[in-house]
C-alpha cells in the first residue's frame, strides 16, 4: 500500500467529516388505511448532495493506496449527473482536474452544477451512443492523457465497497441503536454500487434480511432488457446490466412508475418537508411495496439518493396525471424523526482518545 503524503491524508481527514455517516430517517406513514414506518438514510446531506459522495471518497483513497493515481492527475468519467458532480467536488478538494462525459439530456442543473465545480463537461448525444458513448470517449481521452485516472464507476469494486464498509454498516448500528433489526432494503440501481455493497454488509449480519434492487417499471432492464424504454427517474436505469451488479445476489427486483415516484417525491415534500429528488420518491414506493408483504411490523430500509434541487427544471415541478396503477393517491406521510449519525463508524471517538491522551500528558 502506497503511503500518502501528510498534505493529501489531511484533504482526505477534512472530506471524510463532510461526507457519509448521514442521519437515518424514520418516517411515518399510512398506505390503504395501514400505519407504519419506515427508514430512509438522507444522502442528499452529504457534501455536494448525494450518495455518490461516498463512492468518490472511496474509490479516490482507494486510488492513492494503490498508487493509481498520483497528486495533480487528471480524472476522467463517464456519469450521468450525480457521480460527475461527486468527482468534480472531491477531486477538486484534493486538487485534480475533472473530465465530465455525459449523455447531453442531463438537466440544466447538473450542467451548471459541474461547471460551478470547474469541471471540463463533454455532452455526447443519443446519436454519438449516449451512456455507452460517453464510456467509450472517456477511455479515448484516458488512454491519450498520461497519468490520467479513470475511476470506472461501472466496473471498479471500490464503488460497493465504499457501501460495505460505509452505508451498510451505518444503517446496521442505527437500528441496532433502536433495538431493530433489517427485514428488508431496496435501492434503485445505477451502478449497483448501493445496492450491492450495503446487501453484502447487512446479508453478513442478517442472514434473513432480503435485499432488492429497484428499476423503472417503464424501462426494466434488469428484468427484461428487451423492454427498455425511457424513463424520468434519474440516476437510475442504465441502457445495460452493469458489470458490478450481480442479480444472483440479490432478491427479487422491484419495479415502479416514474409517474408514481415523481408523485411520492412531491408529497414528501409537500406534507413533511422532504425536499428529495425523484430517485428517494421510487425508492419510498419499492419500501412500500415491501412493507405491505412484509406486514406492519416489517423493519423495511432505503435510501433518499438526492436532494430536489438539481429536478426543478424536470418534471418534478410539473402536474403529474395519476393513473389507476399510482401507489402515492392511497398513502399519507405523516412526519419523520431521525435516528442519529452511528458512532460506532465515525472517527469521533478515536479523536476523543486522542484528546483525552493529551489532556492526560
Ligand atoms: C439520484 C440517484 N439515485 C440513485 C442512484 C443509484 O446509485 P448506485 O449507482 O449506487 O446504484 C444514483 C446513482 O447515480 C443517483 O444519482
Amino acid at each position: 500500500m502506497t503511503r500518502l503524503s501528510a498534505d493529501i491524508e489531511a484533504r482526505f481527514h477534512g472530506l471524510r467529516r463532510i461526507i457519509g455517516n448521514t442521519p437515518l430517517l424514520a418516517v411515518d406513514y399510512s398506505f390503504r388505511g395501514c400505519r407504519r414506518r419506515l427508514f430512509a438514510k438522507s444522502e442528499n446531506l452529504n457534501m455536494t448532495g448525494s450518495l455518490k459522495d461516498r463512492m468518490a471518497l472511496h474509490i479516490l483513497r482507494r486510488a492513492y493506496e494503490k498508487g493509481a493515481i498520483q497528486p495533480g492527475a487528471l480524472i476522467v468519467e463517464a456519469t450521468s449527473g450525480n457521480t460527475g458532480i461527486s468527482f468534480a467536488a472531491v477531486g477538486r478538494a484534493l486538487g485534480h482536474r475533472v473530465s465530465i462525459f455525459m449523455p447531453d439530456w442531463m438537466s440544466r442543473e447538473q450542467v451548471r452544477l459541474l461547471r460551478a465545480f470547474g469541471a471540463e463537461i463533454h455532452p455526447v448525444s443519443a446519436g454519438d451512443g449516449g451512456s455507452l458513448g460517453s464510456i467509450a470517449r472517456a477511455e479515448e481521452l484516458a488512454a491519450s492523457t498520461p497519468g490520467a485516472f479513470l475511476p470506472r464507476q461501472f466496473t471498479n469494486l471500490d464503488n460497493c465497497e465504499a457501501h460495505e464498509e460505509q452505508t451498510g454498516p451505518e444503517i446496521h448500528w442505527q437500528l441496532g441503536a433502536h433495538g431493530l433489526r433489517p427485514d428488508a432494503f431496496v435501492a434503485g440501481v445505477g451502478t449497483g454500487g448501493t445496492v450491492m455493497g450495503v446487501g453484502r454488509y447487512l446479508r453478513a449480519h442478517h442472514p434473513d434480511v432480503t435485499i432488492h434492487p429497484l428499476e423503472p417499471a417503464n424501462s426494466p432492464m434488469l428484468s427484461d432488457s428487451r423492454r427498455m424504454g425511457r424513463h424520468r427517474i434519474p440516476g437510475i436505469a442504465e441502457e445495460f446490466i452493469p458489470p458490478i451488479v450481480s442479480l444472483a445476489e440479490l432478491d427479487d427486483i422491484v419495479a415502479v412508475d416514474d409517474g408514481d415516484a415523481i408523485l411520492m417525491a412531491q408529497k414528501l415534500a409537500r406534507s413533511v418537508g422532504l425536499g428529495v429528488g425523484i430517485s428517494a420518491g421510487a425508492n419510498f414506493l419499492g419500501a412500500v411495496m415491501l412493507h405491505d408483504r412484509l406486514g406492519d411490523d416489517g423493519v423495511v430500509v432505503t435510501v433518499f439518493p438526492d436532494d430536489n434541487k438539481k429536478y426543478l427544471g424536470t418534471d418534478l415541478l410539473h402536474d403529474e396525471p395519476v393513473r389507476p396503477e399510482h401507489l402515492t393517491p392511497y398513502l399519507t406521510v405523516h412526519g419523520f424523526t431521525s435516528f442519529n449519525r452511528a458512532c460506532q463508524v465515525c472517527d469521533q471517538s478515536e479523536d476523543l482518545v486522542k484528546m483525552a491522551g493529551a489532556l492526560s500528558v
